[in-house]
């Protein structure tokens, strides 16, 4: 068995109408409250403007950050000059992952006194955080990136030296976070299916990480079982079907664990390298290359590497679980996993990469910034380039 640690998890309050409950959850650390939202997540949903109201009314002091997109160093930073000296005692952040990276790192730097650039992982000045910060308490309302249980956050600066990288410290995991799948009710089927997969990806990721551990495959297959049951019936009848957003939600829950705990694979390195370079969002490119990339990494481990075996037997779980099938053996569980992902990007029509911009030129340039980070197999920079052009 491998060697491994474990971060600690948040407080997790996982029901429907438990958003109920946040204000006196807050109570639990302070009044001063910086509350970080996506814009869209105010518009969408009547629970969020009755919960606001109802902060009010329980007589908690709310400053309102509200972003948009992923979030950058400028956004942290002016977000920490604005509110660095407003004695803000708890960081709430409701919405994607994008609030919720966003609000974990403004509860990280609320109590430094020097810009959110000084401690993203990669950067020529990087210097390790020391964890101090504001307590932070997630609340998501889509099912996908998992941040509501991960010490991390993505922080994004776009163009020719942009990055896609981490603030990270084992003490970022927020204290609390509440999930409730009402909360999921009115997210669009593109946000749905985009997030889902991006929820499936860290699933399959960890699951397959040299880095994983018994209780991370337990935690991601557990995932992935209820994506396999819930996944398209969210992304067709999400509005009306509660035990399906249940489902979502969770299966994001135990993504955000695992990966957190394992680490995650060659889809993410693109989300790195290519979403550093043109604005894609996470999930629209999480969905479109995990087919590709999981194709590729199959046809690799078949081809005589060390552990093969190994990794080939946690895909075939995870595709005995998604094609509901467990009679399937290694070899046909593989196959099945494959059919079930190249089906739902035909079916669920995820964009490509040429959508976003991305044209054939640029693909040498991201695989040379592309870390393979915790995948099974080393990938060679052609396997990169083939998966990244199969989607062009
Ligand atoms: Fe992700």
């Amino acid at each position: 068995m491998n060697s491994f640690s474990l971060l600690r998890q948040p407080r997790v309050f996982f029901r429907p109408g438990t958003i109920k409950s946040l204000p006196s959850l807050i109570h639990e650390f302070g009044r001063n409250v910086l509350l970080v939202t996506g814009t869209a997540t105010l518009q969408r949903s009547e629970s969020f403007a009755s919960f606001h109201d109802r902060m009010q009314a329980e007589s908690l002091c709310c400053h309102h950050y509200a972003i948009k997109g992923e979030p950058s160093p400028e956004l942290v930073d002016r977000a920490v000059e604005e509110y660095g000296c407003a004695g803000i005692q708890v960081v709430v952040a409701v919405g994607g992952g994008s609030a919720l990276d966003a609000g974990k790192a403004i509860s990280a730097m609320l109590v430094k006194k020097e810009p959110v650039g000084h401690f993203i992982e990669g950067q020529p000045e990087y210097r390790e955080h020391d964890g101090s910060k504001v307590p932070f308490i997630a609340v998501p309302t889509t099912s996908g990136t998992g941040s509501e249980a991960t010490n991390n956050a993505v922080i994004s600066k776009v163009g020719n030296s942009g990055y896609k990288r981490s603030l990270r410290h084992h003490a970022f995991v927020p204290e609390v976070a509440v999930i409730d799948p009402i909360l999921m009710l009115s997210l669009p089927f593109g946000l749905t299916a985009a997030s889902g997969m991006d929820a499936l990806t860290q699933l399959l990721e960890a699951l397959v990480s040299p880095y994983g551990s018994p209780y991370t495959d337990a935690v991601a297959l557990s995932g992935i079982e209820l994506f396999s049951q819930t996944f398209i019936r969210a992304c067709h009848n999400g509005a009306a079907d509660i035990d399906a957003r249940s489902g979502m939600a969770y299966a994001a829950l135990m993504s955000g664990i695992a990966l957190a705990n394992a680490g995650l694979g060659i889809v993410h390195g693109f989300a790195s390298s290519a979403g550093g370079y043109v604005a894609v969002p996470h999930g629209q490119l999480c969905a479109t290359l995990l087919y590709p990339a999981t194709r590729e990494n199959i046809s690799q481990l078949r081809g005589n590497v060390d552990r093969s075996a190994y990794f080939l037997a946690k895909y075939a779980k995870a595709g005995r679980l998604l094609s509901e099938d467990s009679s399937l053996n290694d070899d046909e569980g593989c196959c099945a996993l494959l059919e079930k992902l190249e089906s739902w990007q035909r079916e669920l029509q995820f964009p490509r990469l040429g959508d976003f911009g991305i044209v054939e030129k640029d693909v040498d340039f991201i695989v040379s910034k592309t870390r393979s980070k915790s995948n099974p197999v080393e990938l060679s920079v052609e396997s990169m380039k083939k998966i990244l052009k199969e989607r062009l």
